[in-house]
């Protein structure tokens, strides 16, 4: 007889069976008066990122929207402490970014990701995750010279020295989205002017009303 801790991988599924429960993803979002979703930002590190989201959640917070931010840095202090920048660990590190998100959108929250998450397959695999209107993808296009400019935790002259690798954008790839539902550009504009354009959309597709 297999006990949980000698299941084979993959076989506990077949013995666990989705449980429907009565309060629902519907009612909690129409508890919250709002439609969740999720606003997926990719881009370069130092792009904005993160500033642009947290000033999207600001001023989302203040049309009393309820929001949750999940940020790279942060999530990599706990929930994915344990992983590094190796292929296999950014995926890891994604999925289970997804898998987290999945849960607050199910709370009805409206939720922010900022994560370089530089591999198209793995931002695929999130987005598959979701209905299609569920998710929104946001790319921060930030030139690498723009990028490098910044440097605020002085990571890419690190990674130029040679003393960090696998550093995206360095030595490890991005792969620019192809069909981004958001395509803001960071070397033009102020993170101000990025979060509106996320807002407008938002507006513009009846996640948030405008008034
Ligand atoms: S991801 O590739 O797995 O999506 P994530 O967004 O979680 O990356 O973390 C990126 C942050 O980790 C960067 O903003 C930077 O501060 C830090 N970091 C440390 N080492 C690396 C590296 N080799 N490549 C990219 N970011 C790194």
């Amino acid at each position: 007889m297999s006990s949980a801790s000698t299941l084979e991988k993959g076989s506990i599924e077949s013995n666990v069976v989705w449980h429907h429960h009565i309060v629902d993803k519907r009612l909690r979002a129409r508890l919250k008066s709002q439609k969740p979703c999720l606003i997926w930002f990719t881009g370069l590190s130092a792009a904005g990122k993160s500033t642009v989201a947290g000033l999207v959640e600001k001023k989302l917070t203040e049309d009393i929207k309820h929001t949750y931010l999940l940020d790279g840095d942060n999530v990599r202090y706990n929930l994915c402490k344990d992983l590094g920048f190796s292929e296999d660990d950014r995926v890891e590190n994604i999925r289970r970014i997804g898998e987290v998100s999945k849960l607050f959108v199910d709370c009805g929250i409206i939720t922010l990701c900022a994560f370089i998450s530089p591999f198209r397959n793995d931002r695929r695999m999130v987005r598959n995750l979701f209905e299609s209107y569920e998710f929104i993808e946001v790319f921060v296009d930030t030139s690498l010279e723009e990028c490098e400019r910044r440097d605020p935790k002085g990571m890419y002259k690190k990674a130029r020295a040679g003393k960090i690798k696998e550093f995206t954008g360095i030595d490890s790839p991005y792969e620019r989205p192809e069909k981004p539902e958001i395509h803001l550009n960071g070397d033009e504009h102020t993170p101000d002017e990025l979060a509106n354009q996320v807002i407008r959309y938002l507006q513009q597709n009846n996640y948030i009303l405008n008034h």
